[in-house]
């Protein structure tokens, strides 16, 4: 399975905190990435119960700093979160950890790369 690129240019939504939580996200799961092609697989499973309240701060924080400037962006953001949530558990419990994987990669790189871009400039 191909790691995720970090790309600043490409990744930047015009907030340091924002960015470098993003970018901190993406290394979790490019490791979880490593440990699948080491053949891991049960590392990965628990590691991403670890990495949950990492992603989970990212959460806090966003829609935080969205809130303090009356994004409009805030409903939208808090939803995806919460489906997000959601969506994880249920393919945590019924589905192999390779789908988790393309899961995490799939949901986080929409999120920054379209989600986010929406409020660029706004932060
Ligand atoms: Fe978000
Ligand atoms: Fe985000």
């Amino acid at each position: 399975m191909q790691p995720i690129e970090w790309d600043e240019d490409k990744y930047s939504v015009g907030n340091q905190i924002i960015d470098n939580q993003h970018h901190q996200i993406i290394i979790s799961i490019n490791r979880l990435i490593a440990q699948y092609n080491k053949g891991l697989k049960e590392d990965i499973v628990k590691d991403i119960n670890q990495t949950g309240y990492q992603f989970e701060s990212h959460f806090i924080v966003e829609e935080m700093l969205l809130e303090g400037v009356g994004s409009p962006h805030t409903k939208d953001e808090r939803d995806a979160h919460e489906k997000y949530h959601i969506n994880l558990m249920e393919i945590l419990i019924e589905h192999p950890v390779d789908d988790v994987l393309i899961y995490l990669i799939t949901w986080w790189t929409e999120h920054i790369l379209v989600d986010n871009m929406k409020f660029k400039g706004e932060l």
